[in-house]
This record gives C-alpha cells, structure tokens and sequence, in this order.
C-alpha cells in the first residue's frame, strides 16, 4: 500500500439512529489525487456516511483524522473553511438566488463570507466576479446559464450546479451523493471526464453511485456497503464482480441503467 498521507482517515465510524444501525463500524483511508467509490443497495448507510464525514450527523462512535487533525471533533460550521464541500443525493440549491449566485455561496462558504458579513465579496470582487465562481461555471459548462434560475432548468444542469458549487469552495475532500442520478448517458460521461480532469489536480474524491459503468469509468478504488458495513474494497472491476456484492444486490437492481 501506498505511503502517502491519507487526507482523511476513518477509524470504525459507526452512526446510529435508534435501533438502526445505519453506518456499524467502519474504517477506510483515502489518499489525495484519487476518486474512490461507494455502492452498496438502497439503505446500506452510504448517504449516512456523507453525512458523518460533513459532520452533519454525529458519530455514535469511532474517529475520524483530516489532515491530521481530529476532524471528529471538528463542528460542522468549520467543515466547507477546512474545504471539505458535498453535493446532495436530491438537489438542494436555492431556488430564489440565480445560478451564478447559488455557485457564489460555495465560494462564500469556503471564505468565511456570511450573514454577519454580507456584501464582503460583494465590495471586493463585485457580485459575481469571484475568480472561483467563473472557473466553477467554466468547467461544468454552464456558461449561459449564469442568470438563470434553478426552476428554468433540466434536472441534470440542476445537478451541474450543485457540482460547480462545491468546486466552488476549492474542496481538499469532495463528497459526491449520486450526482449523475438522472442524467443520461452522455451527461454521466461529461461529469465522469469532470471528475477525472479534478482528480489531475490532486482532488480527493468520494462518489457514491449505482451506476456500475460509471463506477468503472471513474473510480481508482471501490467500497462496497451493506448494513452499514464493507463487504468488499478493491478495483471497481473486481468489487462488482465480488460474489458478497452481487449477493448483497440480488433481488434487487443494480439500478435500471446499470
Ligand atoms: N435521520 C435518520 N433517522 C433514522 N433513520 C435513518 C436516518 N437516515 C437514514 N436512516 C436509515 O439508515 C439506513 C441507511 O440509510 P442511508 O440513507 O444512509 O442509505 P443509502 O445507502 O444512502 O441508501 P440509498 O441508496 O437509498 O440512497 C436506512 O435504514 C435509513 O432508513
Ligand atoms: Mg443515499
């Protein structure tokens, strides 16, 4: 294995809900500059898990190590300052504010820019102009769409934003909840070739998604799930064909486009 400093590190993360055992005990390292994946079926504990890594759902027990520090003990104000960004399995973009300010709010939130102190990048930037905000729009092809609102527009270029919103806050660590869900084929391998060019510049990666090929064309390395344990970890190749995966799936569809 590598010896490279992993960016995070999880030490047997287990998030309880009542008698739910929705995360129970798990570990993983992930190392900068790679794109690791996470399947699992429905209910397995991967969104749990995005949750538990923003900090958003508290741990019943384990650890958790970002860069070193004791990221568990980290509240989840820090998180988007400490450039841990996510996107959400159903798109959560405010529907009042027009593209380019949604994308805004991601390059806010990195910043420190809030409520307490409206208008920083306002008067420094102009409304708009952050550098990261333009770069975001670029590279998730939004150009046009800057003055739309999200109600305007398909689902996918919904999703689109969300991604640009988290690119937006320069992420060390980005948190992917199926994004390309909805998308069709040729929309899935435009943000499959997004990840991949992020990934070049050393971004660490976490995707969850049921779509094998997607899974396949992007990943460097693959976390299998189910009830809220790994069942397998490996190359997306060998994951998808472990005999405890499709044992975990069956019965029940990879997903319809898989
Ligand atoms: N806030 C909550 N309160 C109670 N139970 C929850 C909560 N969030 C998730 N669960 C339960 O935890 C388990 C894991 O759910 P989770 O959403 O993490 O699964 P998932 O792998 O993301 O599933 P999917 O593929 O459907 O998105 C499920 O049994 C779910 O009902
Ligand atoms: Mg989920």
């Amino acid at each position: 294995m590598s010896t490279q400093v992993p960016v995070l590190e999880v030490r047997d993360v287990a998030v309880h809900f009542g008698g739910v055992k929705a995360v129970d005990g798990l570990s993983l390292k992930l190392l900068p500059g790679r794109i690791y994946g996470i399947i699992g079926p429905n209910g397995s504990g991967k969104s749990t898990l995005l949750g538990a890594l923003t900090r958003l759902t508290p741990l019943t027990r384990g650890e958790m190590y970002f860069d070193d520090v004791e990221y568990h003990r980290v509240p989840a104000s820090e998180v988007a300052r400490r450039r841990v960004a996510r996107t959400f399995q159903t798109v959560r973009l405010l529907p009042d504010l027009t593209v380019r300010d949604n994308i805004q709010l991601g390059a806010d939130a990195r910043s420190g820019a809030s409520e307490e102190r409206p208008g920083f990048f306002d008067r420094l930037f102009g409304r708009g102009r952050s550098p990261a905000v333009a770069d975001a729009i670029a590279r998730t092809q939004l150009q046009g769409f800057e003055e739309h609102y999200p109600s305007e527009m398909s689902y996918g270029t919904q999703r689109r934003v969300e991604i640009a919103r988290a690119i937006a806050m320069d992420p060390r660590l980005l948190l992917l909840d199926e994004p390309t869900a909805g998308m069709n084929q040729k929309e899935r391998a435009e943000i499959s070739g997004l990840l991949r060019s992020l990934r070049s510049e050393g971004l660490c990666q976490l995707l969850v998604e049921h779509d094998v090929q997607m899974m396949i064309d992007t990943c460097d390395y693959v976390f299998a799930m189910n009830y809220g344990r790994l069942i397998a970890e490996g190359t997306p190749e060998a994951v998808v064909q472990n005999p405890q995966v499709q044992e975990a799936y069956l019965g029940k569809k990879w997903r319809e486009h898989a």
